[in-house]
């Protein structure tokens, strides 16, 4: 009889107690999500947003702790601005990468860069000072512009040793060309056409970056034009090195997943797919000291 009694008593202890664990486990994930609400300046309209957005917080914190559990990684995730979101949501305000349905491309001349044999092991623009620092995108699906930015300044400051951080929002506002949507998405060689065909652009300082897409300023100084791109050979990653250490080299890329979305630092070997959704540039490349061969991005 007394046996029996223990063994109940075992198991209501454990029930308590799992019970108990959940609720304090619970009061934590609530306390995160106030400090990081606090920390990210976030406020919601309702307390049902609150409640659905600290759902979306929890999912997200799991994921980012168990990965980081996870062991043998080669990066690293953290709760950064983003944790409130889905993994759609994410994509459709901070990404933008659209491929135009019909794109005229650009003329298949050979490849630029197809005879350079002298690859260095590794390389990085910014030590050449052809990189202007981290510009963010904001809530705006314009990263085409961020991207086709970073490699003309990039291209201007290697022909000219002139460093000019150069304008986002002209792109924004006035590369309407070839289907370019805007904060909804576009494609980098429409805006490439653009400068081209404009035969300018101007500087972040005098045509600022505002999240969204505005009339096109007419009055605007050209300070920097490019006379030409073309496409790196597809799928050819030794082409790629060629290229990027000539020039800085925009690529798209698949932003999808949690791990892309909360990723903290380390080299990205997260998952990825076929499906290109966002755009950055290449800006170097090199061996880490995993052993993993890396390439460096410049993201927005
Ligand atoms: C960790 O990962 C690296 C690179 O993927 C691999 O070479 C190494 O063997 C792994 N180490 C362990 C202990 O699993
Ligand atoms: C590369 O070298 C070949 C052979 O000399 C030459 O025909 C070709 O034009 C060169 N390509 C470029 C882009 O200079």
């Amino acid at each position: 009889m007394s046996l029996i009694h223990a063994f109940l008593f075992l198991i209501f202890g454990t029930l308590a107690s799992l019970a108990m664990s959940r609720t304090i486990y619970e009061a934590s994930v609530v306390d995160k999500h106030e400090q990081w609400m606090v920390d990210y300046g976030r406020k919601y309209e309702s307390k049902l947003e609150k409640e659905k957005r600290l759902n979306i917080f929890k999912e997200n914190l799991e994921y980012i702790e168990s990965f980081n559990n996870g062991g043998n990684r080669s990066f690293k995730l953290s709760l950064n601005e983003f944790a409130d979101m889905t993994q759609d949501e994410f994509i459709a305000a901070h990404t933008g990468y659209k491929m135009q349905d019909n794109p005229i491309m650009p003329e298949s001349t050979s490849f630029r860069y197809e005879n350079v044999s002298d690859v260095p092991t590794n390389f990085d623009w910014r030590d050449q000072g052809a990189v202007t620092p981290i510009k963010n995108q904001g809530q705006c699906g314009c990263c085409w512009a961020f991207s086709a930015v970073a490699a003309v300044e990039g291209i201007i400051q290697i022909k000219t040793g002139k460093l000019i951080s150069l304008s986002e929002q002209q792109l924004l506002d006035c590369s309407t060309n070839g289907g370019n949507q805007g904060c909804s998405g576009g494609w980098m060689m429409n805006a490439f056409e653009y400068i081209s065909q404009n035969q300018g652009i101007t500087t972040e300082e005098s045509y600022p970056y505002q999240q969204t897409q505005e009339t096109y300023d007419t009055q605007i100084n050209k300070v920097a034009t490019i006379n030409g791109y073309q496409m790196v050979p597809e799928n050819d990653e030794e082409a790629l090195l060629k290229a990027v250490t000539n020039q800085p080299v925009l690529v798209a890329l698949d932003g999808y997943g949690q791990s892309f979305q909360f990723y903290k630092g380390g080299v990205f070997t997260g998952d990825c797919s076929n499906d290109l959704t966002h755009a950055v540039t290449i800006v170097g490349y090199g061996t880490s000291e995993e052993g993993l061969n890396y390439w460096l991005i410049k993201n927005s």
